[in-house]
């Protein structure tokens, strides 16, 4: 598309929103015109919150689907558009309602903590959810002396080993970010030999060997914060390639540094700013949890959001 055409776009996409008393809220992993029009950009976290706390009657949401339930569980008076209906995340589809009953049935005295990547269901059968922002402050909040950890097997042995000493008990579920597992330790070893004076921060989904290597170990908030607080100025970034985007514009004196071309979530990038524009003017496509899985499913948030 021109750069013409683009700006046209935009500015469709901006008349519509006010029309609709629309907001759109985008993940940090979204494309980068995607980010320029969005109102708020942030984490999962982050995003959450402002979910809960908007005016907006439409909230387009720029992310993947378990992203907009979240939003329609804390908002269920809104209607919640996702731009494109395919874009899911891999993780979250890696537990289902059987799987999670057994474990709780083979681990009677455990409570559930719930990475937000997952689906309304699921969530719904969990006592706590929490995100990577939170994951390891919520963990030792807990009063559970046993503690499953669904679905990101990656993120759970963070918090595990933050926590060794606590004598609590994790069991931890199999799932993890196909993405984020694409980079691997000999990645982060060359960026760091061509980089010597670099920092490292890497997402706690990435594998044990990457984590390993890594100097700091972050959410994409935490990134954020982290590339504007510390005094160094060059970073490898251990997390998928939008986040990067962010980062250069917060921080344009610095230089961030993807170490392989493979971090790419195929999901996040479906939606595009063709797609926000017909969202608003169709209305499509409403992402909406049954009431039945909702109260349960947002008990398990407003823990987290407690807890935060
Ligand atoms: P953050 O909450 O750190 O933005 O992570 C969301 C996500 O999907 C990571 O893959
Ligand atoms: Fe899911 Fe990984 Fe994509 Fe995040 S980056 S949405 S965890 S597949």
């Amino acid at each position: 598309m021109s750069k013409k055409s683009q700006e046209e776009l935009k500015e469709k996409i901006q008349k519509l929103k006010e029309e609709r008393k629309a907001v759109i809220l985008a993940h940090n992993y979204q494309r980068k015109e995607i980010q320029d029009i969005a109102d708020f950009v942030e984490d999962s976290l982050g995003l959450s919150i402002q979910a809960s706390k908007t005016d907006a009657k439409v909230i387009v949401f720029c992310g993947v689907h378990f992203m907009a339930e979240t939003a329609s569980i804390l908002s269920p008076e809104k209607t919640i558009l996702l731009p494109d209906p395919q874009a899911g995340c891999p993780m979250a589809d890696m537990i289902d309602v059987k799987t999670l009953a057994e474990y709780r049935q083979k681990y009677p005295e455990a409570e559930v903590l719930c990475y937000v990547n997952s689906t309304a269901e699921i969530k719904a059968m969990s006592d706590v959810c929490c995100t990577s922002a939170n994951a390891l402050k919520i963990a030792q909040k807990m009063k559970a002396r046993e503690i499953i950890f669904i679905p990101d097997k990656s993120l759970g042995e963070y918090v595990e080993s933050q926590m060794e000493g606590s004598g609590k008990k994790f069991h931890l579920y199999p799932g993890y970010c196909p993405t984020h597992h694409r980079l691997l330790a000999e990645d982060i070893i060359k960026a760091k030999k061509a980089n010597p004076d670099a920092v490292v921060m890497v997402h706690p989904e990435c594998t044990a060997e990457v984590r390993a290597l890594a100097d700091f170990i972050l959410g994409t908030g935490g990134m954020s914060k982290t590339a504007g607080e510390n005094g160094r100025t060059k970073f490898i970034v251990g997390t998928e390639e939008g986040m990067l985007y962010r980062l250069k514009k917060e921080n344009p004196e610095k230089t961030f540094i993807l170490p392989s071309e493979k971090l790419i979530c195929p999901n996040m990038k479906l939606n595009t700013l063709e797609k926000v524009y017909w969202a608003l003017k169709e209305m499509a496509h409403v992402v909406k949890v049954a009431e039945e899985v909702r109260s349960k499913a947002y008990k398990a948030i407003k823990a987290m959001l407690e807890l935060s």
